[in-house]
């Protein structure tokens, strides 16, 4: 395990998800382009806080770098922080902790089967929940898009994409919401109901397959036994669910206070698009993440890393470091790392962003007036080391009611006493086509 190092900043508290980037501010000046962070009690890794040093990493992996977190494991300590951890970095025969064929075989599937998806479908998909889910809150002009949307629309989807009935998203979303927060008594019941869903699942598509997600991995030609099935589905919700909750929420919250933004619905200045590129560049949903370990003791920009050391990437500090490079073409793209890099760049960046901009954009095109009931600054960040996720999202709207069939999607509640024809003028800004991003 790593061990202690004087000036290790804590990644875990309300400090740090309070203002993260003055964090990585003080480590950038006190340490430089890989610096010393506690993850939890007791717990140390080296956090990659620099661009060019974090695709030193990315792109290396397999050849000093390896994903595979056992012999950290082997060093944990034996208490309920190390245990808490486990959720996020415990190994598991899965592309994200594999390196070589191995990670390649199981990345395969993971990418054929989302290839399988037509992205209509997906976005018919999309668009059928945040309707269901908008139409729940709609007449009471509030909502809490964390809670009420985006968890909730997110796990529908992944629900359905398995092939479950829509009345199985709750376990769902029961286990995963203790996963990524990394406090132990939540990591280690959440990682056990987690797993329980995942394995009901596989054994209800051995005895009844259908045309889904589950069935198209079961039955990939690189015939995963049930093991390594079980595990690519955790993977696929556990990677996919969280990163997504949080880049629909922080763009809304942006796209609701930024006037660059804010504005654009109209007139097509900036879209959903643009918002979500700057904040999978500004605030990445997977803050600080992509566990690697070296094979050797290497000297890396500046610090020593042993084997069965933790080594982190902070996505969210190496696209907002101060760059020194001259101006001039350069060797990397300069494109943001929101999505990783390299051989574990995620696999579901399209999909991901389709799904993501079509949920934003069903909020923003159906409720009217929308805007934030406290001023961004005052929204809450949930604690923990690896991600930069809201607690909550409150907003406020005009309360709007669903429409008959054949009537105009939706439109403005009217007061009981006059009632207002759906396609009046007055309505018409409510009823505006969906943005294009
Ligand atoms: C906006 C949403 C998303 C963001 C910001 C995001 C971000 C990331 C990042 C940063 C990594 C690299 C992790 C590492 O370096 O170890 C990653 C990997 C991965 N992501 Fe995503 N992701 C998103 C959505 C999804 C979705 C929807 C899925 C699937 C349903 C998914 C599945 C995966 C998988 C399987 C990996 C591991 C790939 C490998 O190790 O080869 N992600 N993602």
């Amino acid at each position: 395990m790593t061990t202690y190092i004087p000036g290790a900043a804590r990644l875990y508290g309300a400090e740090f998800a309070a203002d993260p980037q003055a964090v990585y501010a003080m480590l950038r000046q006190q340490f430089g382009r890989v610096a010393p962070v506690e993850i939890a009690p007791g717990i140390y890794a080296h956090l990659v806080i620099d661009y060019r040093a974090a695709l030193d990493v990315t792109t290396n992996a397999g050849e000093i770098w390896s994903k595979d977190p056992r012999p950290w494991q082997a060093g944990l300590p034996d208490t309920a922080a190390a245990r808490g951890l486990m959720g996020m970095i415990g190994y598991r025969p899965n592309c994200l902790f594999s390196d070589g064929q191995a990670h390649q075989r199981y990345r395969r599937v993971i990418s054929d089967c989302f290839a399988m998806i037509p992205p209509h479908r997906m976005r018919e998909l999309v668009i059928e929940y945040a309707d269901r889910l908008i139409g729940a809150f709609a007449a009471t002009g509030r909502a809490d898009l964390v809670s009420q949307y985006a968890r909730l629309i997110t796990l529908h989807l992944f629900n359905r994409l398995f092939g479950r009935p829509d009345k199985d998203s709750a376990a769902l979303t029961a286990s995963l919401n203790g996963l990524m927060d990394a406090t132990p008594e939540q990591g280690e019941a959440a990682t056990a109901a987690f797993g329980q869903y995942m394995s009901d699942l596989l054994h209800s598509k051995y005895e009844r397959p259908g045309d889904d997600f589950t069935t198209w991995l079961l039955h990939h030609p690189a015939a995963l036994n049930h093991e390594e099935a079980l595990h690519q589905l955790i993977l696929t919700v556990g990677a996919g669910n969280e990163p997504l909750v949080n880049a629909i929420t922080t763009a809304i919250s942006r796209w609701l206070t930024d006037p660059r933004f804010a504005a654009s619905l109209t007139d097509g200045a900036l879209s959903i698009h643009d918002v979500l590129q700057e904040v999978l560049r500004e605030e990445p949903s997977m803050a600080n993440y992509g566990p690697y370990f070296v094979t050797r003791p290497v000297e890396f920009h500046g610090r020593w890393i042993r084997p069965g050391e933790l080594v982190l990437v902070s996505y969210a500090a190496a696209n907002t470091a101060p760059t020194v490079l001259p101006d001039g073409p350069r060797s990397d793209t300069g494109a943001h790392l929101g999505f990783g890099a390299g051989a574990h760049r995620c696999p579901a960046a399209d999909p991901a962003l389709l799904i993501a901009r079509t949920a934003i954009e069903r909020i923003l095109t159906l409720l009217p007036g929308l805007r934030l009931a406290v001023p961004r600054a005052e929204l809450r960040w949930r604690h923990g080391p690896f991600h930069r996720s809201l607690a909550e999202l409150p907003v406020t709207f005009t309360p709007v009611r669903p429409d008959q069939p054949g009537e105009t999607p939706w439109t403005s509640s009217p007061p009981p006493s006059t009632p207002t024809a759906a396609t009046s003028p007055a309505n018409a800004p409510d009823c505006a086509p969906p943005a294009t991003s």
